[in-house]
């Protein structure tokens, strides 16, 4: 497994092997590797001749006051579990690589990112799609791999790639989760024991909300209710949004008639975690 740090040299390998007529797999990520991670990069690993991970806390989705700075990072734990799954590249850029000094241009992918966490995080979504156009303008994958846990974000990198006519294949890959439920994430690091616990409410509210539609609930108020409750039972939860909506333009639904997108926010003490399931209707 090779480190890329230098643009240049990751564009002339992409075109070398596109030359070559073989099939480039991309898995971009934040780093500090964990199993959710891994599954998207074992899963490229069956499908593409010349795999690709980068490594890149992009400052542009963070707003002021995030946390940036203190993001976890360990780039020699994530070395040795790329290399395990058999990654052939970490492409990991510096910051003033990939935003020089006079760095003027954004991709904004309009309405649905106004939705879900779009409303707490208005420049989120901008810092994403614009740093996912470069990375795949550098690498340029024939497919690239992204987690359901970040529901929002894989339809928005989807409409981007169709509206932008990108010839890009974009994979959806499900949610990890530890044995008791909670969605891995990078961010889970923060969490002290207590706020742990608590926050299990999380996918235990979305596994109710599915028990509900299952035994015939179709009132989307009385499901967010429900979880509402559920979460607030925790210590140190407040909610940002709970939501049941169209899973691609994020509507609100009331009643439920087929298939939709239960999702929420919530902030466990200063630490702010998403979650999601898609659910049918029999
Ligand atoms: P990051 O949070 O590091 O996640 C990288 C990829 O891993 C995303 O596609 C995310 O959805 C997926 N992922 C994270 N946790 C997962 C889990 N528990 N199960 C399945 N997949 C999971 O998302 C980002 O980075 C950034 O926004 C990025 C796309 C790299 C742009 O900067």
């Amino acid at each position: 497994m090779k480190i890329v740090e230098s643009i240049h040299e990751m564009r002339d390998i992409a075109e070398r092997t596109r030359i070559d007529g073989k099939i480039i797999g991309f898995v971009p990520t934040m780093g500090c590797l964990h199993e959710g991670h891994l599954s998207l990069m074992r899963k490229a690993r069956e499908e593409v001749d010349l795999l690709i991970i980068s490594i890149f806390v992009n400052p542009a989705q963070f707003a002021q006051g995030e946390d940036y700075d203190r993001y976890p990072r360990d780039l020699d734990e994530d070395i040795r579990k790329a290399s395990e799954i058999g990654a052939d590249i970490i492409f990991y850029p510096g910051k003033e690589k990939i935003y020089p000094d006079n760095y003027h241009t954004v991709v904004i992918v309009e309405k649905i990112t106004n939705k879900l966490c779009g409303v707490s995080r208005p420049s989120f979504f901008r810092g994403v799609a614009t740093v996912v156009t470069k990375l795949f303008n550098i690498v340029r994958p024939h497919k690239a791999y992204f987690g359901e846990k970040d529901y929002q974000q894989l339809v928005v990198i989807r409409k981007m790639v169709k509206d932008l006519n990108m010839d890009i294949k974009i994979i959806g890959i499900p949610i990890i989760r530890e044995s008791n439920g909670l969605a891995m994430s990078s961010r889970n690091l923060y969490l002290t024991d207590r706020e742990r616990a608590s926050a299990l409410s999380l996918s235990r509210s979305l596994n109710r909300a599915k028990e509900m539609v299952d035994s015939g609930e179709r009132a989307a108020e009385r499901i967010i209710s429900e979880m509402k409750s559920i979460i607030e039972s925790g210590r140190f939860t407040e909610i940002d949004y709970i939501a049941v909506c169209d899973p691609e333009e994020f509507e609100d639904v009331d009643k439920i008639k087929e298939r939709v997108l239960i999702a929420l926010a919530v902030r466990i003490g200063k630490t702010r975690l998403i979650d999601n399931c898609i659910v049918e209707v029999k």
